[in-house]
């Protein structure tokens, strides 16, 4: 039995009239991959911004390994090991793979007087970076091509190799597939799959894509009007009866 990694209890937010979430809380478990569904405006974007430390909850609290969680930014979510990729990707057209992936925490070499100068240690980035990429089995020409030159699949996957790089515990992604073709989202879902299977990662991935949400999900979670509504387990359900739950067909 997998150990709980994140426990959500009755948690709301209100921007002031609206009531975005109205009591939400669920569990996810090491190395399970849970999908966040619901329709436009249900919440899940607000949700995943608490946890990710963007907002604040009105009410309610999170565990994180059994810790309490109360994250005042999105770096102290990220130093809790949590990473969120959005749904517009942040990555700079301008700064090529290894640079992307370092953004904001560029190692510097040469210790204090390195960091001091702000000098980037570019060699070790890079290799450091070949390194996380090829572990993940993410396949890009080189760390050094210019993220203005890849894929919408490419640019994907080094979003979520940055992630990876950097989060240690849970993997958040916002709609990770919506704006690629068949095959690109194709291999994103495998690497998805792969990073669970062969390191334990646990992800939570919001998604309007049904096959999608039902092809990588160990559990659904379905939001309707800021209220979590029902949590369906993939080998109990299937695409048509989750979409009922989204648009209140079920309830
Ligand atoms: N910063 C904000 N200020 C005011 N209202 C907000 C804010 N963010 C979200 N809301 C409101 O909260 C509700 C939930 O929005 P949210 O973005 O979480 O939905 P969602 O499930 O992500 O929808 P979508 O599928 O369209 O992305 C909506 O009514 C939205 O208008
Ligand atoms: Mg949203």
């Amino acid at each position: 039995m997998a150990e709980v990694l994140l426990s959500l209890d009755n948690i709301r937010k209100s921007f002031g009239a609206v009531e975005a979430l109205k009591g939400v809380g669920f569990t996810i478990k090491k190395g399970e991959i849970v999908t966040l569904v619901g329709d436009n405006g249900a919440g899940k974007s607000t949700l995943i911004k608490i946890i990710s430390g963007v907002h604040e909850a009105t009410s309610g609290s999170f565990l994180l390994n059994n810790i309490p969680c109360s994250f005042k930014s999105p770096a102290d979510a990220m130093d809790a090991g949590i990473e969120t990729v959005y749904q517009h990707l942040a990555l700079i057209e301008e700064l090529d793979v290894a640079d992307n992936v370092y953004l904001g925490r560029e190692s510097t070499r040469g210790g204090f007087l390195g960091k001091l100068i702000g000098l980037l240690d570019r060699p070790s980035m890079r290799r450091e970076t070949h390194k996380a990429l090829s572990e993940l089995h993410i396949k890009i020409p080189a760390p050094t091509l210019g993220v203005k030159r890849m894929s919408g699949g490419q640019r994907q996957a080094v979003a979520i190799g940055r992630a990876m790089t950097w989060g240690r515990q849970l993997l958040i992604l916002d709609e990770p597939t919506a704006a690629l073709g068949v095959e690109e989202t194709e291999q994103v879902l495998r690497m998805i799959e792969r990073l669970r299977d062969e390191k334990g990662m646990t992800f939570l991935v919001i998604s309007h894509n049904m096959q999608d949400v039902y092809r990588i999900a160990d559990k659904i979670i379905v939001l309707r009007q800021g209220r979590h509504i029902k949590t369906l387990k993939k080998s109990e359900t299937n695409p048509q009866e989750i979409v009922a739950y989204i648009t209140g067909a079920l309830s």
